[in-house]
This record gives structure tokens, sequence and C-alpha cells, in this order.
């Protein structure tokens, strides 16, 4: 079942080009091109769902509330439209006022987590029955269409990662990620938020994808392996990340807390000096997420901040070595791509990063200590 591989968690890591090919044969229309009249998304979704938005709530946790993050830069940046994520468990507690026009996303890998559940519940329940533009518009975005979240919510996303067996969510998020990439392309082409040679541009590179996140594992994975020897005494980790990368720096941080034990911190770069970079010092490495584009310069400058406080800086970045020198120690490398579209890479050396780490240490990492694959109760 885990054809050679170790644990699932590493057949599931390398399944993720698999998955992002399926998804864009499924839902990019492959005759789609920048002259076409029609749009270059798919979704099987109702266009009444999606018609004049003014708002956009995302509920979730854990890994599925990363993606939603990374979700809302998209929406925000690329469709123009507000965009809230609430953690499922905040939001049951303390909903926000009902605003007009409002879809609200439920993101859930596992389609069973009851914090989730309960939130989009909720959010049904108060705007049944209340009028026109108030009324409930819910959609769902998951891997399992026939779960507790297919049965509540009328439309599905599905992901089309299938089945994931590993307690750490690694293919599930990127094709949670994948789902929001094409729900943005649909609502800036229907409101023209994007102009046409911008929404061309991301279509080539989504279809780039798949070619590079192989690239990733056939270039880094032994090297990453090599590179875990060195943490077999470190007790704590920081990750760095800022704009569309700050939720990956976060998802780093989760996946190695979740398999390694390792305390692990996840900041917007620009954040460290308002009070993280007192913890640094030469036992904690920090790993920075560098990728060209709005921020490059500045999470690079924050990167130097950290070196000088005697930190192991280990960059994710295209940058290579000569250039690196004077802010990186270690790189693990990506394609450079464009910068909306980088956080399906950059996640990959971190979930490999974690997962050796763990492996290293001997840790059971498909099933790591108080965890479950779906968290049915509050
Ligand atoms: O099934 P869900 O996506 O709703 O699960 C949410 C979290 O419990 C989940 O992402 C958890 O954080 C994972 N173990 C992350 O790897």
């Amino acid at each position: 079942e885990k054809q050679g591989f170790k644990h699932y968690m590493l057949k599931e890591i390398y399944e993720q080009p698999g998955v992002v090919r399926t998804c864009l044969e499924d839902y990019l229309r492959a005759d789609w091109d920048g002259d076409s009249p029609f749009s270059p998304v798919q979704l099987p979704l109702d266009p009444s769902l999606l018609e004049n938005l003014q708002h956009i709530q995302i509920v979730a946790c854990g890994t599925s509330w990363h993606a939603g993050l990374v979700g809302k830069y998209l929406l925000e940046q690329v469709a123009q439209i507000p965009t809230s994520v609430q953690y499922a468990s905040e939001f049951r507690y303390a909903p926000p006022p009902l605003l007009p026009n409002t879809l609200t996303i439920g993101v859930t890998q596992s389609g069973e987590t009851a914090d989730t559940l309960a939130a989009l519940e909720m959010e049904l329940k108060r705007r049944q029955g209340l009028e026109g533009a108030l009324q409930p518009r819910l959609l769902g975005i998951t891997n399992r269409p026939e779960s507790s979240l297919g049965h509540l919510v009328p439309h599905i996303i599905d992901t089309r990662a299938g089945i994931e067996i590993g307690v750490a969510a690694t293919k599930t998020f990127v094709a949670q990620l994948m789902a929001f990439y094409l729900l943005t392309l649909e609502l800036a082409w229907q409101r023209q938020s994007c102009d046409r040679p911008r929404l061309a541009e991301l279509v080539t590179g989504l279809r780039q994808l798949p070619a590079q996140m192989e690239q990733i594992l056939e270039s880094q994975e032994r090297y990453i392996e090599a590179l875990s020897h060195d943490f077999a005494e470190t007790q704590d980790f920081i990750f760095l990340g800022r704009g569309i990368n700050f939720p990956i720096a976060l998802e780093g941080a989760l996946k190695l807390k979740e398999i390694s034990y390792i305390h692990a911190e996840g900041y917007p770069a620009g954040e460290m000096k308002h009070g993280p970079i007192a913890l640094l010092d030469a036992k904690v490495p920090v790993v920075t997420i560098a990728m060209p584009g709005s921020v490059f310069e500045k999470v690079l400058s924050n990167a130097q901040e950290a070196r000088a406080r005697d930190a192991r800086l280990i960059g994710v970045t295209p940058l290579d070595e000569a250039e690196a020198q004077h802010t990186f120690d270690n790189l693990l490398p990506v394609p450079e791509v464009d910068e909306l579209l980088s956080p399906i890479l950059t996640v990959m050396p971190l979930q490999l990063l974690a997962y050796h780490i763990a492996a290293r240490r001997g840790l059971d990492v498909d099933q790591p200590r108080n965890l479950a694959k779906s968290v049915t109760v509050e």
C-alpha cells in the first residue's frame, strides 16, 4: 500500500504533482487562451453562487485554515473581494455581524471536523429565512465530497486529492490551494478584476506547476534528508514568510510540530523585530521563504537581521549559492515562479524537512501522538 515508501506521508508528498495535474485537467479548460471569449475555469458550481459577491468568509481549522489564508490573499488581490478567514472554533461562538452578498467557504480535508461543520451549520441557520442578499450561500472545499460536509453544504469543490492517510496533511493542502486558485480565476474572470494578459500568465504558470513540483522532489529529497541530521538536538525552529508565503511559514511550523514534536513558530518576517527576535541565538534555526516578488528584498533584509543574531538561516528560494551567501547558510532551492503561485512550491521543502527530521528521530510519522486524522469532537 505504501508502494515502497517508508511512510504514507512521504508517499503523499510524492503524489502532489499528480494531484495538481488532475485538478488542472478537470477544472482548467485546455482550449483556453488569452483570446478566448469564455472563462479559463470550469468548476461545477451554480452561477448564482458567485454572483454579486461583496464579501467572502472562510472557516476552517489547522492546515485547512492555512489554505484559507492563502485563499484570502488571492481573493483580495486578484479577484478584489474583501475576505475574512476565521478559525471555525472561534467563529461558532463569536460569529461576525451578517453582511449581505456573502459567500461562506468551509475548508476541510476530512469533511468531518466538528468545529468546521458546526460553524457552517450555524451560518446556514442564521441566514435561512432571511431576505434577499442575506440568504445563505455556502461552498465546501474538500477531497471527501461524500463526507458530512458534502451532506451539509449544497455546493462542493472536490479537490481531487483522494484519501489521505498520513495524519499530517500534505497533498490535501496543496489541493485546497488549487481550489482557491481556480475559484479566484473564475471570480476574476467574471468580475474582470484582472486584465487578460495577467490572467493568461497565471493560467500558464498553473500549467507549469506539476513539472516544477517534480523537479523539487527529484533535486531535493536527498539533500533535505542529509540536512535533517543537523537538527538531532534542535528544540526550537522559526519559520518566516511574508505576503502570500506567510501562511506557508505557519504551515511549515505546524508540520514540524505535529510530527517531530519540536517547538516551531511561524511569523510574518516583518514582525520579528517586534518581539520574536529576542528568541534567536545560534541554537535556533530560522527557515525563511524568500521568493522574488513584491516582498523579496524585505524578506531578505529580515533574514539578514536574524542572521546577525547568530541564527542559522535556511532559505527556501531560487537564489543560487553565490547570490545567497550573505543571507543564508543552507538553501532549499525552488524554481523561480510567479509569486502568486509560489506557495504550491515553497510548501514542499518544508513538508520534506518536517518529514525527515521526524523520521530521523524514529517517530511514528503517520500517527503522531495525541492527533487523529479527523477531529470529530469539539
Ligand atoms: O480535516 P480538516 O482539514 O478539517 O482538519 C483540520 C485540522 O485538524 C488539520 O488540518 C490538522 O491541523 C492536520 N493534522 C494538519 O496536518
